[in-house]
């Protein structure tokens, strides 16, 4: 079968691999149809992803079709179209004994610790895969995309009517901004960009931009805009050291901040900003299996569009060199996706 590896940064060549034995009990045979790319990707493809490994097979946003199950098998069938939890966790740890295993301390995540979708067949064990009747293969690339998203929210728990600010506004941000909208609490996006600005007011209903210009003019924004009270939760999707520590000034009192952007830097900030405000700091890690599921219907009952989403496409064929103009701003890419078969 045709595969695309990356064998070291900037480096992808096109092979031809072996079909996977299998499946075995638990385990289901499936057909991948699409593969959305994402930051995870690109950073490993410039080299400058912490805990990516090479050689790799990428891709862990994925659109499958079951073409056979093992024994044992309930959830799946042949024919089901399913979207993929991509975190291979070991079932055994501390993390995955309390339900975590978002968080496993043995994880795995295909695409990036281990080989992922850029291929034609894969072996996936059954629980990994969530079906649904209704959504596209397109759409079921997503979804992980936007479990990143839901479970930052989940970690942030907005209640109605409290305000939210996001910080950074890329794909990660936006999958944010779709869970706040579903909370009821009203949502708040800052960024230096503002085109991606634009973006949130006129694709996602956003109502409250604020454009960083980094001169202290975005906390009296802020302040305007919430009665001085600030944001009761603010989720940074930035991967900013700078814009993390900074976050904590848009925090109010009793607030919560929430992690989901990555850096391999130190964060630093006034602690006696955190004390005084009793202040919530949380990370927020891949997504958990009940999330697959409820977006799955939320796309399905249209509570989630997916239609602003998905800005490219490309042929298997073509991926070799659609994928380093993705990386340029000017492509103004959210999604890009790439059309197995
Ligand atoms: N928690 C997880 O499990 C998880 C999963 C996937 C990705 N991520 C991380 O999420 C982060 C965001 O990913 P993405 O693909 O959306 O990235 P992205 O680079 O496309 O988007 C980041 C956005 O933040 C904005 N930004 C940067 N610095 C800023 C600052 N100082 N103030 C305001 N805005 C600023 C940028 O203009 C950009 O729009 C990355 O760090 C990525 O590694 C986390
Ligand atoms: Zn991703
Ligand atoms: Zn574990």
């Amino acid at each position: 079968m045709k595969a695309i590896r990356l064998d070291q940064p900037r480096q992808f060549s096109r092979i031809d691999l072996e079909v996977p034995e299998g499946p075995g009990p638990g385990q289901a045979r499936v057909r991948i149809h699409r593969v959305g790319i994402c930051g995870t990707d690109y950073s490993g493809y410039l080299g400058k992803m912490p805990f990516y490994s090479y050689p790799r097979i990428p891709g862990h946003e994925l659109g499958v079709e079951i073409l056979a199950v093992g024994a044992g098998v309930q959830n799946v069938r042949p024919g089901d179209r399913c979207a993929v939890e991509p975190y291979m966790n070991c079932g055994r740890c501390h993390s995955c004994r309390r339900g975590s295993g978002n968080c496993c301390e043995n994880l795995k995540v295909l695409g990036v610790m281990t080989d992922g979708g850029l291929c034609e067949e894969m072996i996936l064990p059954a629980l990994k895969l969530h079906p649904s009747a209704r959504l596209t293969h397109d759409q079921l690339a997503l979804v992980e995309t936007l479990a990143i998203g839901c479970h930052a929210v989940n970690r942030g728990a907005p209640q109605p009517g409290e305000a939210v600010l996001v910080i950074g506004a890329g794909p990660i941000g936006l999958s944010v901004i779709e869970f706040v909208k579903l909370s009821g609490a009203r949502c708040i996006v800052l960024d230096l960009n503002e085109q991606r600005l634009a973006f949130c007011r006129e694709k996602m209903g956003v109502a409250h931009t604020i454009f960083s210009k980094g001169d202290g003019a975005e906390l009296e924004t802020l302040q305007k805009l919430t009665d001085g009270a600030l944001a009761q939760v603010v989720i940074d999707a930035t991967g900013s050291n700078k814009s993390m520590g900074h976050a904590l000034n848009y925090v109010g009192f009793t607030g919560r901040l929430v992690f989901v952007g990555i850096t391999t830097q130190e964060i630093a900030f006034a602690h006696p900003l955190m004390h005084r405000r009793e202040m919530t700091l949380l990370a927020s890690r891949n997504a958990l299996p009940p999330d697959f599921t409820r977006i799955i219907q939320l796309i399905e009952d249209g509570r989630i569009d997916t239609r602003p989403w998905i800005t490219h496409h490309a042929a298997f064929d073509d991926v070799l060199a659609e994928f380093p103009r993705w990386l340029q701003p000017a492509t103004g890419v959210i999604k890009a996706i790439v059309d197995v078969c």
